[in-house]
């Protein structure tokens, strides 16, 4: 069967059929590879900060920051649903400021749709986005831009209010227009209620295997992330010590001059040489 492009149709009719697929990509090789293995959706996360910045958390990451490796991603895209997430306050200050951003990340980056963290409170902005033809991805549970409020990186929705807030927003966003909502760090059994209570594809991470469809960071699940590694994440390899193994192999072989070999040297005819001086 020949690959259709995925759209936000594609991704709404797997709800209740069959898991959506997401991975985050920062730029254009990864992008290239996670798109030929047959992913559904990449995320240009603002994780992008903590990942690839080397900042502490995502709040610093800038629009110009997000724009640069949404088109490193969509250059290197050709099938999957590129997402591409809108940072720390280029949505809060105001409706316009937060249309125009969500619009570059679409006209300049190519994204095919933007996410947006936040529940019931950013709902009335998404039917706004969505009526101008953004596609928007929501996303409640531990939303990271919210750290300092939140005090930390923790599971969310545990008590009887939190619980019913969650349920609530997620209605929130899929009135509000959403194709998909992610849910972060949430109990399995409360992400089953909350993906049952809704007609759009939930997409978990840390939420249990009951989500229509699970997201993970890249050099995450990869093992290729040298610091603090979540209960949630399962490492699928352990990139870090290939690679780390690779560099010294490298600095090895130039010591003793094992590399360049034979085979990645350039000859030049012995003639032309003995005619030198
Ligand atoms: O920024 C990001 O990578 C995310 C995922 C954790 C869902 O928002």
């Amino acid at each position: 069967m020949t690959r259709q492009v995925i759209t936000a149709s594609t991704i709404m009719a797997k709800k209740g059929a069959e898991p959506v697929t997401m991975l985050t990509a920062y730029d254009y090789n990864m992008a290239k590879l996670f798109d030929q293995a047959g992913i559904d959706m990449l995320l240009v996360g603002d994780s992008l900060g903590n990942v690839v910045l080397g900042y502490k958390n995502t709040l610093p990451v800038t629009m110009e920051e997000m724009l640069h490796h949404t088109k490193a991603v969509t250059r290197g895209t050709e099938y999957a649903l590129v997402v591409a997430d809108m940072p720390f306050m280029s949505y809060q200050a105001s409706e316009t400021q937060a249309i125009t951003n969500a619009g570059r990340l679409i006209k300049e980056g190519l994204a095919a749709a933007v996410k947006i963290e936040g529940g019931k409170e950013i709902a009335e902005l998404i039917k706004k986005m969505t009526a101008n033809g953004i596609p928007v991805v929501g996303h409640i549970g531990l939303a990271p831009q919210y750290v300092n409020q939140l005090g930390g990186f923790k599971v969310q929705g545990k008590n009887l209010a939190a619980a019913q807030k969650l349920i609530d927003d997620a209605k929130a966003l899929e009135e509000a227009g959403v194709f998909a909502a992610v849910l972060e760090c949430i109990p399995a059994k409360l992400a089953a209620i909350i993906s049952e209570s809704i007609n759009v594809p939930t997409i978990g991470i840390g939420a249990g295997n009951a989500c229509d469809g699970q997201v993970l960071v890249c050099n995450d699940f990869l093992g290729m992330n040298p610091g603090f590694t979540p209960k949630f994440v399962k490492k699928y390899r352990n990139l870090q010590q290939e690679i780390i193994d690779a560099a010294q192999e490298y600095i090895r072989d130039v010591q003793t001059r094992a590399f360049p070999a034979p085979a990645h040297t350039f000859a030049i005819n012995e003639e032309v040489l003995e005619k030198l001086y």
